[in-house]
């Protein structure tokens, strides 16, 4: 049995103010999907002060990032050791807007070397993985995704499933409303399973690997019915008491489980 999940990841929006309304109307609103576990994940700067918003919760706290090293001359950045002392039990890690954005440019090494220090600092990584539209169209997806799987997960030892998820984001359907059909998803779902397989071993038929890109309420129940699908990275609509609510909903109604 894979509980399902469902991460909100606000990226860089709403104010404290925002914040604290979303995360209370999400707390009023949860209780009858408990079969879902919920985890939000605002900009770092807000980790603190949303984790005692969500303290005696079943929410759960994600960071949407962390960097790699675990200390010294790296102005600006955040180290997951510092990220787990806010409460925090995910990171975001390789999100494609960190892999093809100006100024970021993660390369996979890198994204390795974070899924290793979250893993180290006790910390879950989610990790995304997805390709973009011109890949897909090249045929490409399949191979794109198992060398991003394997390179992300290189040398990993995975204690128990708990410790990692996996978010398959395909870059097109991201911000865009084009979301992947429920069979694209489930596809691209099985093959991660069955590479995570091939890294981690049997474990990997409990490690969960939650769907991304646009998805909302209208599309999330056909999209979590799919076997291995088991939850959602939310984007747009987790900004939303609403919206997210209701992928929630959804997702406890149509979880294959
Ligand atoms: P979206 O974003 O739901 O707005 O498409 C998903 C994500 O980037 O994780």
């Amino acid at each position: 049995m894979r509980r399902p999940l469902i991460a909100g990841n606000w990226k860089m929006n709403l104010n404290l103010a925002q914040m604290r309304a979303l995360v209370a109307g999400i707390r009023a609103g949860c209780d009858p999907f408990g079969s879902v576990e919920i985890a939000v994940c605002p900009p770092t700067v807000y980790l603190f002060p949303i984790a005692e918003v969500i303290a005696d919760s079943p929410i759960r706290l994600g960071a949407q990032d962390l960097y790699y090293e675990a200390q010294g001359a790296f102005t600006g950045e955040v180290s997951a050791a510092m990220v787990a002392e806010t409460g925090a039990r995910y990171a975001i890690i390789g999100h494609s807007e960190r892999r093809h954005t100006i100024g970021h440019h993660e390369d996979d090494r890198m994204i390795n070397l974070k899924v290793k220090a979250a893993l180290a600092a006790g910390l879950t990584p989610i990790l995304c993985v997805g390709e973009t539209l011109e890949e897909r169209e090249a045929g490409q997806a399949a191979e794109v995704l198992t060398f991003q799987i394997s390179a992300a997960l290189s040398g990993v030892k995975l204690a128990s499933p708990e410790r990692l998820v996996v978010a398959y984001e395909p870059v097109w359907a991201i911000g865009t409303g084009h979301n992947a059909t429920p069979e694209q998803a489930q596809q691209a779902h099985a093959h991660l399973r069955s590479r995570l397989h091939a890294g981690v071993g049997k474990v990997a038929e409990e490690v969960r690997i939650l769907y991304g890109g646009s998805v909302k309420p209208d599309n999330a129940g056909p999209i979590m019915t799919q076997r291995d699908v088991d939850g959602g990275l939310i984007g747009g609509a987790s900004l939303k008491v609403d919206s997210f609510l209701a992928i929630i909903q959804a997702t406890a109604e149509n979880a294959a489980g």
